[in-house]
C-alpha cells in the first residue's frame, strides 16, 4: 500500500533543482504538493508540472528566512491543500570566498537561508503537526556540513548547524510522533553547482575523481530517500543523517583505491 497517497507536502526552494525533483517524486507517490520558492515564476512552472502528473499543486512565493512570509505560507498550505504531513526544508544558497575577505552579508545570507530558514519553517510545521501528533520533517543539508570544503565557510557552517538541528529536534519531537531526518547530498548537477563551477573555475573532472562511485548524484537519488523518510514505513526512523554521495564523504585521496 502507498502510505503517502493524498497526504500533503510542502517543499521549500522547489522551483528548480533537487527540490523540484523531490516534488515530482512525491506527486508520483500520490501526494498533494505545495511548491515554495523565492522566485514566483519558478514556483509556478514547477506547480504546473505537478498538475500535469495529476496531483493538486500550489505555488507559494516566499522567503524561508522571513518569519511573516513563512507563517502566511503554512496557513495557506493547510487552508488550500489540507493538514500538512511533510515539510522538506530544501531551500539553500551557496556563498563562497576565503574567510579572510568574506563579506559579512555572505555569512549572513548563508545562515539566513540555510540555517534560520530551516528553523523558521520547522517551527511553523511543528505548530501545525503537534496537535495531530503526526508528521515528517526532512532537512536537505550537504556533505559540506560533514567534511571540509575550502572556500565555503559560511555554507559549511550553516549546513553543519542544520545537521545537528536535525538531531536535537528529532529527540524533542520523538514522543509526539513526528520524525526529523536529514539528507546530505554530494555533488549534484543543478544550477547551484553549475553556477559555482563557472564562477570559481572549478575543475569538475578532478572533483568527480574524488567520488568513489565515479559520478555525481542525480536529483532523483535524493528524492527517492525523501520518499522513504516521508513514508509510514519509516515511522521509527528519526534523527538520522544520511549522505547520498557515492561515498564521497568517506573517501580521502591518500587512500589506495581497491
Ligand atoms: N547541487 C548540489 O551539488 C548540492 C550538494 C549538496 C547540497 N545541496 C543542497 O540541496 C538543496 C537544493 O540545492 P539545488 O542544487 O537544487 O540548488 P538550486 O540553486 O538549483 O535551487 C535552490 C532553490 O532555492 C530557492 N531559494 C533560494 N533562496 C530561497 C529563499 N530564501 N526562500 C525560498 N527559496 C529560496 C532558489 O530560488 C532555487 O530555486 C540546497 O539546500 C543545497 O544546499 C545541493
Amino acid at each position: 500500500m502507498n502510505s503517502l497517497q493524498d497526504k500533503v507536502a510542502l517543499i521549500t526552494g522547489a522551483g528548480r533543482g533537487i527540490g523540484r525533483a523531490i516534488s515530482k517524486k512525491l506527486a508520483q507517490r500520490g501526494m498533494s504538493i505545495a511548491i515554495n520558492d523565492i522566485d514566483l515564476e519558478l514556483a509556478q512552472s514547477a506547480a504546473r508540472e505537478i498538475e500535469q502528473i495529476g496531483r493538486p499543486a500550489i505555488a507559494i512565493p516566499a522567503s524561508v528566512s522571513d518569519v511573516n512570509q513563512v507563517s502566511a505560507m503554512f496557513e495557506r498550505v493547510e487552508r488550500e491543500l489540507g493538514p500538512l504531513w511533510l515539510l522538506v526544508n530544501n531551500a539553500g544558497v551557496l556563498t563562497t570566498g576565503p574567510t579572510v575577505s568574506l563579506p559579512e552579508e555572505a555569512w549572513d545570507r548563508a545562515f539566513d537561508v540555510d540555517a534560520k530558514g530551516v528553523f523558521l519553517c520547522s517551527q511553523a510545521a511543528i505548530r501545525a503537526m503537534l496537535p495531530r501528533k503526526r508528521g515528517r520533517i526532512i532537512n536537505i543539508a550537504s556533505i559540506a556540513g560533514l567534511i571540509v570544503r575550502t572556500g565555503q565557510i559560511g555554507y559549511c557552517a550553516a549546513k553543519a548547524a542544520t545537521i545537528h538541528f536535525t538531531r536535537c529536534l528529532a529527540v524533542e519531537l520523538a514522543p509526539d510522533g513526528i520524525t526529523v531526518n536529514c539528507i546530505c547530498p554530494g555533488m549534484t548537477w543543478t544550477e547551484m553547482l553549475s553556477k559555482s563551477a563557472v564562477e570559481r573555475g572549478l575543475d569538475l573532472d578532478a572533483m568527480v575523481a574524488l567520488i568513489p562511485a565515479g559520478h555525481m548524484a542525480q536529483e532523483e537519488d535524493h528524492a527517492n530517500l525523501v520518499g522513504y523518510f516521508a513514508s509510514e514505513e519509516a515511522a521509527h526512523v528519526t534523527g538520522q543523517v544520511v549522505a547520498v554521495d557515492g561515498a564521497q564523504s568517506l573517501y580521502h585521496p591518500l587512500m589506495v583505491k581497491p
